[in-house]
């Protein structure tokens, strides 16, 4: 393993985006847009990570126009013309810095209430009701207790809804400048939700076997591709582990894995971001192949890691004990791991937190920052 480090400064074209290294920030959810509005303070956030030579930033997730898209009133929409115009604002100070930005679009469907307090009247989306089997979380024990009641399940006019309100936001977000799209499919969040069995036991067109269960995120990809047209490119989260149960798991097999995210690719994903708490870590038994790893392998697209980069505990350990994460330099290995061509882009997301100069900390090989819990996710400055 070598300790230079220019494969993380190599470009990268996908579609119209031209990327000057392969460093992302990884979308980090922030509450502070009050009424879902983003403000100036939001707009010098991301572009002091522009500055510090960020070669592209994820945004935090972002409200699709849906009632039951986002719990919290202090996470920012991407429709009405105060947020609009506030991100207009976000995306000028980020492109005159020298960067280039994607918004995260997110709809929580069954982790509705996980954020803040909902009305009772709003029904969450749910695939089949469920908020799922509770396994392994970092949630409260009243928060899942109360989730765990079934909800009407979504039906075929509340499908059709959420698939316009993402290619709105996607069509807006488009207009706006921003250089792309990313779509949050992780995580138990909505659309994760129709891919796990446990939350979609669905027995339709939208659910039964695995590529029922692909259908509406490929139906949301493809309604985004055509709302956008073929210039921007389209960035999809995808996760094995969900906040309901970190162990589950959506794929078994990589011939699972495949089935999923080539129906995705088909449909206009360019770049496929496996989330994972350690980018590192193997994906399936009998191999040392990482998740970002085998997306690239079975489907040749762009593919980006994420996941305690330089840092010494992952976010859900140190969420789950609430300790805090000692410093380790991994930076060699992600680099050798590019150059490999095992994967082409590292999101980094806590140490960004940390270092709104990162990037230019990796080029020129200066101690990484400790990242402090307390510090820099409370205030995500
Ligand atoms: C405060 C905080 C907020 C986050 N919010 C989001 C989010 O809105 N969307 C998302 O996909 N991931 C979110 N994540 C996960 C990060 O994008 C990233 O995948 C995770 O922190 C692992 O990367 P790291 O070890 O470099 O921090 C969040 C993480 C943190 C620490």
């Amino acid at each position: 393993m070598t300790s230079d480090r220019s494969a993380l400064f190599r470009p990268l074209r996908i579609r119209s985006l031209e990327l000057p290294n392969r460093i992302v920030m990884s979308p980090m959810t922030r509450s502070h847009s009050p009424g879902g509005i983003p403000g100036a303070d939001v707009a010098g956030y991301y572009a002091r990570r522009a500055a510090g030579g960020t070669g592209l930033i994820v945004t935090e997730g972002v409200a699709i126009d849906h009632p039951s898209a986002v719990d919290n009133p202090r996470v920012p929409h991407m429709y009405g013309a105060a947020a609009l115009a506030g991100w207009r604002a976000v995306v000028d100070a980020v492109h005159a810095a020298g960067g280039k930005i994607v918004p995260q679009l997110w709809h929580v469907g069954p982790l509705w209430g996980a954020m803040g307090s909902v009305d009772p009247a709003i029904r969450p989306m749910r695939p089949s009701g469920e908020w799922g089997p509770a396994g392994k979380t970092s949630y409260s024990d009243d928060y899942v207790r109360r989730s765990l009641q079934p909800t009407e399940p979504m039906t075929d006019d509340d499908i059709a809804e959420v698939i316009a309100a993402y290619a709105r936001a996607a069509q807006a977000a488009a207009d706006i400048g921003f250089d792309g799209i990313a779509i949050h499919g992780g995580h138990g969040y909505l659309l994760d939700s129709f891919l796990w069995q446990g939350t979609n036991t669905r027995d339709d067109a939208w659910g039964g076997d695995l590529l029922r269960r692909t259908r509406f995120p490929v139906e949301v990809v493809t309604a985004i591709r055509a709302a956008i047209g073929e210039d921007l490119p389209i960035f999809y989260r995808f996760s094995q582990h969900k906040q309901q149960d970190y162990t589950a798991r959506i794929a078994e097999t990589p011939d699972e894995l495949q089935a999923v995210l080539g129906a995705l690719v088909a449909a206009g994903v360019d770049v496929l971001d496996a989330s994972i708490r350690r980018f590192d870590a193997p994906a399936f038994e009998g191999s040392d192949l990482s998740l970002a790893g085998w997306a690239k392998r079975l489907t040749g697209a762009v593919t980006m890691a994420v996941g305690s980069v330089g840092l010494g505990k992952s976010l859900q350990d140190s969420r789950i004990d609430g300790t805090a994460a000692p410093v380790v330099d991994n930076i060699a290995d992600v680099q050798y791991r590019i150059g490999a061509a095992e994967f082409d882009l590292i999101a980094i997301g806590r140490l960004h937190l940390a270092d709104p100069a990162l990037a230019t900390t990796l080029r020129t090989g200066a101690p990484l920052s400790t990242f402090d819990r307390t510090v820099h996710e409370r205030n995500l400055v």
